[in-house]
């Protein structure tokens, strides 16, 4: 039998780690891992709780102490349970994006997730996105790729998202809030988004969806080869 091998993809906002993570998991017969969804289920919560206003005021303290209280569930038709409620749809509104990167710059809603992503992964045969997967959650994952993109087409293709799902976000908002969050999630101090020296970069600004799986693809069957 072959090998279960960890893959590790990170990258800024709407580069399209999340759309290579899952085809790629779905290829190699893996379980795919959004670890954004985690981070953005957390800020709806605190959201609904009133633990930090629409303006961005956070109550940390409040914060720290509701993290208890809040279960995150990732199903394998891909949907976001927080606290058994359904809230895959809830997460992807502009009101969460505009708050998610205070809350995942919080060292106990990290170290509870990153706990939790480690345990998810802890048998191999995971393919996991996010920021700090391949520095911080799974440091020795066998493959770590690096997702580019131009802020031109990940601006065009979050605002066709959010347009599918009827939210309506100007394409100048949708660019700031990319912006934005790319530099809370680098320049923060706990576990910021870096690329590590050994992860393969690839600019998916010219590839269609089935270019970038095939890409790698081929890079993940030639590491299991020479593993077995
Ligand atoms: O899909 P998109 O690129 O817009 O972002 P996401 O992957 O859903 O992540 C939402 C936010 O969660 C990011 O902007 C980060 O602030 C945070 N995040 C993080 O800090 N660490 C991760 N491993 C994943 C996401």
């Amino acid at each position: 039998m072959k090998k279960k091998i960890t893959i590790a993809i990170d990258g800024f906002a709407a580069c399209g780690k999340s759309t290579l993570a899952k085809d790629l998991a779905k290829a190699l017969g893996y379980t795919f891992i959004d670890t954004g969804a985690m981070y953005r289920a957390v800020a709806f919560y605190c959201l609904e709780h009133q633990l930090i206003s629409e303006d961005g005021i956070l109550n940390t303290e409040q914060i720290d102490a509701a993290l208890p209280l809040i279960s995150i569930e990732l199903s394998s038709d891909q949907k976001v349970w927080l606290n058994q409620k359904d809230v895959t749809q809830e997460i992807r509104t502009p009101k969460v994006a505009g708050i998610v990167s205070k809350i995942a710059s919080i060292k106990a809603v990290r170290i509870k997730l990153v706990e939790q992503q480690q345990a998810m992964g802890s048998q191999g045969g995971i393919v996991m996105d996010g920021r700090d997967i391949a520095s911080v959650v799974f440091p020795k994952a066998e493959l770590k790729l690096f997702v580019r993109a131009s802020d031109e087409v990940r601006t065009q293709r979050r605002l066709a998202e959010l347009q599918a799902k009827g939210e309506s976000m100007s394409e100048a908002d949708v660019l700031a809030n990319l912006k934005s969050r790319d530099l809370q999630d680098s320049t923060r101090e706990e576990s910021p988004l870096i690329q590590v020296p050994e992860a393969i970069v690839l600019d998916t600004s010219s590839h269609t969806r089935e270019s970038q799986l095939e890409w790698a693809l081929e890079i993940a069957n030639q590491l299991l080869e020479e593993k077995e």
